[in-house]
């Protein structure tokens, strides 16, 4: 079987972090042919070096190119109250010796895109607006897109208001452009990946592993759980991120349906807001594929196996 090729636009983040290491610890399924990263959890200066220091820790050579410093329309919003000033506390890395790759992560994004013969596969970790640029940029690399497998959403209650999931509250115009890209787009909302919480319990195979990934796994989490823990009265810190990386790994851990999906761009009250058609009210074509519930047990497994294996290099 040929790894999936794909490309990994991320704001790291502790969770962040965990899902590239789900996402590096099998080139032999995932072919991660560069890692973008843009404006979201901490500013830019800090999400592209915190990439290239993780890489560094996983001594994998993927190269990392930044993107957009703000999201299209809005000002950024970030979240330092969640994964601290530096956006990975809880784990000290040292200063990444790898070198940010010149070009812009928008052009990577188009370059590689358009000059693959293969689709390519999104996988989008944070706020959309590198996609969004490169889908306004040059429309045709719609073509060249196999999915986008966004973390983001939520159908119920939001994160960061009562409506509105983080990433797409920090730039919903982008995710409005995402969602209307005619792309084939499966959503990873809140409502799956909170339940994916990492519990004591559910850390334990990854607890039992001694080496420099496992400990920065539990160090973030520890911290990120913190968070989590204190604000939203959960047994641990969800694995959002992570998920995404885990339907390209193991589709059948989830379950998913067919909904019309709207961004909100207007009312402030709910900016931002996944709205979904589950009823048809608007017959408007089912086009996005949504995650409705994942194995939990069955995405720790893949998950402390994933650190495992990163721990054996
Ligand atoms: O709302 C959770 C999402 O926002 C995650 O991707 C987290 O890393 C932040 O980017
Ligand atoms: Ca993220």
């Amino acid at each position: 079987m040929v790894a999936k090729p794909i490309v990994i636009d991320c704001d790291p983040g502790a969770d962040d972090a965990i899902a590239l290491f789900l996402a590096l610890a099998f080139p032999e399924h995932l072919n991660v042919l560069g890692i973008t990263t843009v404006a979201g959890n901490v500013p830019l200066s800090l999400t592209q070096k915190n990439a290239r220091a993780l890489c560094e820790l996983m001594s994998v050579d993927v190269p990392v190119y930044a993107g957009c410093p703000r999201p299209l329309l809005r000002p950024l919003l970030t979240a330092e109250d969640v994964h601290g000033k530096t956006g990975l506390d809880g784990i000290h890395l040292p200063e990444p010796q790898m070198p940010l790759q010149e070009q812009h992560a928008v052009d990577f994004l188009i370059e590689t895109l358009l000059r693959s013969t293969h689709k390519i596969t999104l996988a989008t970790l944070g706020p959309l607006t590198n996609i969004a640029i490169a889908l306004i940029k040059v429309p045709a690399i719609c073509q060249h897109i196999q999915e986008i497998v966004m973390m983001g959403g939520a159908l119920t209650q939001g994160n960061i208001t009562p409506s509105a999931e983080f990433n797409l509250y920090v730039d919903p115009h982008a995710a409005h452009v995402v969602a209307t890209a005619g792309v084939p787009l499966t959503i990873m909302s809140l409502d799956v990946t909170h339940q994916a919480i990492a519990t004591p319990e559910r850390l334990h195979g990854i607890r039992a592993i001694n080496s420099p990934i496992s400990a920065a796994t539990l160090g973030l989490l520890n911290h990120y759980g913190a968070y989590e823990m204190q604000r939203h009265g959960f047994p641990g810190p969800p694995l959002h991120d992570p998920c995404v990386i885990a339907y390209l790994l193991q589709p059948a851990l989830f379950t998913t349906s067919r909904a019309y999906v709207a961004i909100e761009t207007t009312s402030e009250l709910t900016m931002g807001r996944t709205v979904v058609d589950r009823n048809h009210v608007t017959n408007a074509p089912p086009h996005a594929n949504i995650a409705e519930t994942i194995d939990v047990e069955g995405f720790y497994q893949l998950l402390t196996r994933a650190i495992a294996k990163l721990s054996e290099s």
